[in-house]
């Protein structure tokens, strides 16, 4: 694979493999030094913690070294350079490139324009494959994907993991319960997709309906920078929680996630149950994108 754009562009073969390699790395006695010499371009146009940071950490571990831009500001953007510019130049510079960006269909031009591999860290609304990919090896990692029902609660509109997410796990035989406010579900394009892919996908308005059928719950932050205006904002804020009261009756061995940063989705309480997986979800991070990193170099 040159360039990361999509996890359209995995079939179920790469994705298996991929998340077979995060495996064989994360227990691996000694890392091999794939990018020695080698340079990583992180531009982030949006803000980040996790995933900057994880992709910083898992170049340096595999040898290589990160030059950072981390904002508009911060680059010739603000002067008005084009992205397609940018990426001939930061091409010279290194051997592959990170890039956040708030518009959806960036990355896909920025690897037009890119000599070197792309790999997307979020593209807008629209994409988000190396958490997608860190979800999956967080789900396997307490039971495989095949038959799982899992719930997808919160922003589904706006919120790029969940995008992501919904489509890769079309690669299994899985049910996807999606739970919403109205105003904030699927788009259309995006479940007709599901549908055609044969994915079975389930409307609830509230989680308490599902709760006890539910092998994992994945919540998702109010995308609260992607709304046209702030009233949309304000009519849908704080229009959903996850407490231990919420999870009562829940499945043996059901697990809670969430890409992180949280927002008041779910009540600090829940951070001690043994469901509560988001922590080590994030720390996973790191192999899935040293993985990432291996397969376009
Ligand atoms: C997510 C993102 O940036 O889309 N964060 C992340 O990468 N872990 C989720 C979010 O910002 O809500």
């Amino acid at each position: 694979m040159k360039d990361i754009i999509s996890i359209r562009d995995f079939s179920r073969g790469e994705i298996d493999s991929l998340l077979a390699r995060a495996g064989a790395i994360a227990t691996a006695p000694q890392i091999q030094k794939t990018l020695d010499g080698k340079q990583v371009a992180l531009l982030f146009f949006e803000p980040s913690t996790r995933t900057r940071m994880s992709f910083t950490s898992a170049v340096s571990r595999l040898g290589g070294t990160n030059i950072t831009v981390d904002s508009v500001e911060g680059s010739s953007l603000s002067k008005g350079e084009t992205l397609a510019d940018t990426m001939r130049v930061v091409s010279s510079y290194v051997d592959i490139i990170v890039l956040r960006h708030p518009k959806e269909g960036a990355a896909r031009l920025a690897s037009e324009f890119a000599s070197v591999p792309v790999i997307t860290a979020g593209d807008g609304a629209g994409q988000h494959p190396s958490q997608t990919l860190l979800d999956l090896y967080t789900i396997r990692q307490s039971m495989p994907l095949e038959g799982i029902h899992i719930g997808l609660l919160g922003d589904l509109r706006y919120g790029r993991t969940t995008h992501s997410l919904a489509y890769a796990l079309s690669n299994y035989d899985v049910t996807l319960h999606t739970i919403a406010p109205k105003s904030l579900e699927f788009p259309d394009s995006l479940v007709t997709e599901l549908h055609k892919r044969g994915c079975r996908v389930v409307e609830h308005e509230d989680i308490s309906e599902i709760v006890p059928e539910l092998d994992v719950i994945y919540t998702t932050r109010i995308q609260r920078e992607r709304f046209p205006d702030a009233a949309s904002y304000y009519n849908v804020a704080e229009s959903y929680r996850i407490t231990p009261e919420a999870l009562e009756g829940h499945k043996k061995g059901m697990i809670v996630l969430h890409p992180l940063p949280r927002a008041g989705e779910i009540d600090p309480r829940v951070d001690a149950m043994p469901c509560a997986r988001y922590f080590e979800q994030s720390g996973n991070g790191i192999p899935v994108r040293m993985a990432m990193l291996e397969e376009v170099i």
